[in-house]
């Protein structure tokens, strides 16, 4: 049964009644912010809604919706039918069934967070990714990454969590208000940080690796200043994002783009559901800097064996390749944070 509770998940019925959320709700968005909200998210929810069985009784007519969700299917990408609470939520989400009509595929929680990878289900199938990508499905390495692994980032000239979410909210200003998605969130460290900011109406907090979506919800769950009635925990290969084309106003990767299998599949697929005028947002370690002596760049090339480091040139080449504009970086010895949006 559809609730009136979620920005997400609405039934095409009850938009125009003046008890739609996105009116009475109380928001904690500035007015600036709250007119934003209204105008993009009211929008999208009304495209991403509703079949429904003929019914002229009302009452019965909000018990029999099936609602087209803001998911979608990582085979196809139909936006998923939910049957369950609504909501951009932890327990709605988890107390949902999502199923892509197209396909026949169905798609369920596991443990916290919903499984929207194409393998998701499988019993006899196991596919290993490349070493970048399993080693980050170890418990260990999940557990570590928050307590120590990811704070010795800063030795290459990462600026640390607190000045990289600030540098990142600076260049997601354009999509305030709107939904974002924390690709490969690892353990949530920014995912948290974007949800508690109230700056954006969803967050989603998406990672291959099982178990850092494990420590994910454990952080979560831990952190009482954290509200769940806007975050999402959901397991996804960025190459295969399961949201609908133009359905995202943000997009962040911190220190993602070494770490995946193909970064220009990724970016290619970031694009695709960013909506137009979206910001994507990565940081990620250079291969090497124009500052870098010649003679330190083979050593550098031969340590970072493994994971696809690229140049600063590279990165602006993939964004620009991918149709996406506005590029722009800012570059710390080995760290770079950059960004490009949608046109
Ligand atoms: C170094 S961690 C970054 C975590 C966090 N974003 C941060 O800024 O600290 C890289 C993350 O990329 C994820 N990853 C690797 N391959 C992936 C893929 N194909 N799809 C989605 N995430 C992937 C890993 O599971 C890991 O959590």
């Amino acid at each position: 049964m559809a609730t009136a509770a979620s920005p997400f998940l609405y039934p095409l019925h009850k938009l125009d009644s003046p008890k739609c959320p996105y009116l009475s709700l109380k928001s904690h968005f500035p007015p600036r912010l709250s007119r934003r909200f209204l105008s993009s998210s009211t929008i999208r929810a009304s495209s991403a809604v509703i079949t429904e069985s003929v019914n002229h009784d009302t009452s019965k007519k909000q018990d029999q919706a099936k609602e087209v969700d803001f998911f979608a299917c990582p085979i196809c990408y139909e936006p998923l039918i939910r049957k369950g609470p609504s909501g951009l939520n932890l327990s709605a989400i988890y107390r949902s069934g999502f199923k892509c009509k197209r396909c026949n595929k169905s798609y369920s929680s596991k443990d916290m967070y919903l499984d929207l990878t194409v393998t998701s289900g499988l019993r006899d199938y196991t596919e290993i990714q490349p070493a970048r990508t399993e080693l980050f499905r170890s418990p260990l390495v999940s557990f570590l990454y928050e307590r120590g692994w990811r704070q010795n980032f800063n030795r290459s000239g990462f600026p640390g969590p607190d000045e990289e979410f600030k540098m990142a909210q600076e260049f997601f200003k354009p999509a305030e208000g709107g939904l974002l998605v924390d690709v490969s969130c690892g353990s949530g460290l920014f995912s948290r940080k974007f949800a508690k900011s109230g700056v954006y109406s969803g967050v989603t907090a998406l990672d291959f690796s099982e178990n850092m979506l494990r420590q994910c919800y454990d952080f979560i769950k831990k952190d009482e200043t954290l509200s769940t009635s806007n975050i999402a925990l959901v397991r996804a290969d960025v190459s295969r994002l399961p949201f609908s084309s133009g359905s995202i106003d943000a997009v962040h990767a911190g220190a993602a783009l070494h770490c995946w299998p193909s970064p220009s599949n990724a970016i290619a697929e970031i694009t695709r559901v960013l909506r137009s005028g979206g910001v994507f947002v990565g940081s990620t370690f250079l291969r090497y800097t124009s500052s870098t002596p010649w003679f330190v760049r083979p050593l550098r090339e031969r340590i970072l064996q493994g994971y696809t480091y690229l140049t600063e040139e590279e990165i602006k080449d993939l964004c620009t390749s991918c149709g996406l504009t506005n590029y722009s970086c800012k570059v710390q010895q080995s760290f770079i944070m950059f960004t490009a949006q949608k046109p």
